[in-house]
């Protein structure tokens, strides 16, 4: 697979001339004004997924480039590398096989050109454990007795299943509370316990490595609780997610749902991990689910790039990363069940994508992820949008909308479409003020994600296209999306201060943390 990296192309030169030349003065505005197609030309249809992109900075000329880059770096072949199963992820030497988690049952195993015989031999494991997953999870729903189900994990083993049990609240069935727990603070855990009962909660311990020291602690502590309330049956009350089953054993747990090495944390809740899903929305949601997020996947693999919505994203992410030097990028979805979308994305991107050296180790001369937050809209507008419309900084604002409200209070739903619309605009047009503390300048871009109905098809897709968008900049950029190496060293040093914070032992701690140690300590 022949990759290259952004800027060792003629593209990225190119794009460079054209961004001095023209490219960073693009008033949105004008080029409105100057193309009544703007619309047409810069929306894209994608699965359960409509976006408008024709409030950014681009135009045909701009566009046309960044394709040209897409071309030369070799992204067609990354992303069938990926597809095909090829060990994409070389810093860990594994395959990358989200998409594998997603292809339906019984198909053939993917119709990319040369299925390598990793995907022939992964396949029937993901549809057995799939459907053994699946039993559990009616098994559970259909048990009376059970009213409570705990998640325990974090990161990739918290954020996807807890973000689409909220946004799919709407399907989930009734008469189980679903609940996560995923910081070691205690306070989380400690707070649930009292409203819980033993012979009526089942806590899903869901670690792929089943070594990830939060989750272990809260582990240990569900399971002396459990024991103290009386708890005996823990093959019934735990279950085990994971990719280490004898861990899983080894910790007490018999009933246990696995998943793979080549299943990335950040991309794991179609595996195993999605069982709280499951269990919310039923086997058939998730089958849906699933489905929703083929449906992006075969797009993405398919789908011309100049009318490809994760490469046009991607693309997108690039320009402004790279050339406007934009830092960060706001999430704005306009659906309180979407309220963890932002925390999810934070993972997924800048996981992936916060890196310094490129795949084969060399330090990089250019940025790579920006910071990704937000909040739910109308509710950052009456904090942080100020600074979104008249702060120093521009923030390129992604909005993501839903047509069909799915509760019946009347008003509420026309006024949220109309504010995330009023938004944009403002954000676009600006407005004049002499006086200077009224003066909107505008031309700030914005993103509108749209979708229909907030359903368990829709929510896998929109999720699929963000994973695509950030493999489309991390390909270019010329990184592995899909290891995670800076988030060890801060494990390996928390395990030897908590020994001094044991001991005292400051010997050779720099004099802050010898500082803050012994005033923790006094
Ligand atoms: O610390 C980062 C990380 O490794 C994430 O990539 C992962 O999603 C999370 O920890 C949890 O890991 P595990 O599922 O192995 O407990």
């Amino acid at each position: 697979m022949a990759r290259t990296r952004c800027d060792r192309t003629a593209a990225w030169a190119a794009l460079h001339a054209h961004f001095d030349a023209a490219g960073h003065a693009l008033d949105v505005r004008q080029a409105f004004a100057a193309d009544t197609q703007r619309f047409e030309r810069f929306s894209q249809e994608a699965p359960y997924v409509f976006a408008d992109l024709s409030k950014n900075r681009i135009d045909a000329a701009t566009e046309a480039l960044l394709l040209d880059l897409a071309r030369q770096c070799g992204l067609q072949e990354h992303r069938d590398a990926m597809f095909a199963g090829q060990k994409i992820n070389n810093t860990e030497g594994r395959e990358v096989g989200h998409v594998l988690l997603r292809n339906p049952p019984l198909a053939p195993a993917t119709s990319a050109p040369a299925a390598s015989e990793f995907i022939a031999t992964e396949q029937a494991k993901v549809h057995s454990t799939l459907d053994a997953m699946l039993a559990y999870a009616e098994q559970l729903r259909a048990d009376a007795s059970i009213t409570d189900v705990v998640n325990i994990g974090i990161g990739g083993s918290d954020l996807g299943p807890q973000m689409a049990v909220l946004a799919l609240d709407a399907f989930a069935t009734t008469g189980k509370r679903m609940h996560f727990v995923s910081n070691v603070d205690g306070h989380e855990l400690a707070a649930k316990l009292p409203h819980l009962r033993a012979q009526s909660t089942v806590f899903l311990i869901a670690s792929k490595t089943f070594t990830t020291i939060e989750t272990m602690t809260n582990a240990a502590s569900a399971k002396a609780w459990f024991l103290a309330q009386g708890g005996t049956d823990t093959a019934r009350h735990f279950a085990a997610l994971t990719t280490n089953v004898p861990a899983a054993n080894a910790f007490g747990i018999s009933t246990t749902f696995g998943f793979w090495d080549w299943v990335g944390g950040r991309y794991s809740m179609w595996s195993a991990i999605g069982l709280p899903i499951a269990i919310a929305i039923g086997a058939a949601g998730f089958r849906e689910f699933l489905a929703g997020a083929h449906a992006m996947d075969e797009y993405f693999r398919t789908a011309p790039l100049e009318r490809n919505l994760p490469v046009r994203l991607g693309l997108l992410d690039v320009w402004y990363r790279n050339f406007h030097g934009f830092t960060s990028r706001s999430i704005a979805p306009y659906h309180s069940a979407l309220r963890r979308v932002p925390a999810y994305l934070q993972q997924l991107e800048m996981e992936s994508n916060g890196k310094r050296v490129d795949s084969s180790g060399e330090a990089l001369p250019f940025d790579t992820s920006p910071v990704l937050w937000g909040e739910p809209g109308t509710n950052g507008q009456h904090a942080y949008f100020q600074m979104l419309h008249q702060g120093t900084e521009v923030v390129p604002v992604e909005f993501i909308a839903v047509k069909h409200a799915r509760h019946s209070l009347p008003g509420h739903h026309p006024m949220l479409l109309a504010n995330v619309l009023a938004q944009a605009q403002a954000l676009l047009q600006g407005k004049s003020d002499a006086g200077g503390h009224k003066h909107f300048t505008g031309n700030r871009p914005s993103t509108l994600l749209l979708l229909d109905d907030l359903t368990p098809a829709a929510l896998g897709a929109l999720i699929a296209l963000q994973e695509h968008r950030v493999f489309v900049s991390g390909s270019l950029w010329g990184i592995n999306s899909f290891d995670q190496w800076g988030v060890e060293l801060g494990k390996v040093l928390a395990k030897d201060i908590e020994v001094r914070l044991a001991s005292g032992d400051v010997i050779g701690l720099d004099g802050s943390t010898a500082g803050l140690l012994a005033r923790l300590r006094a």
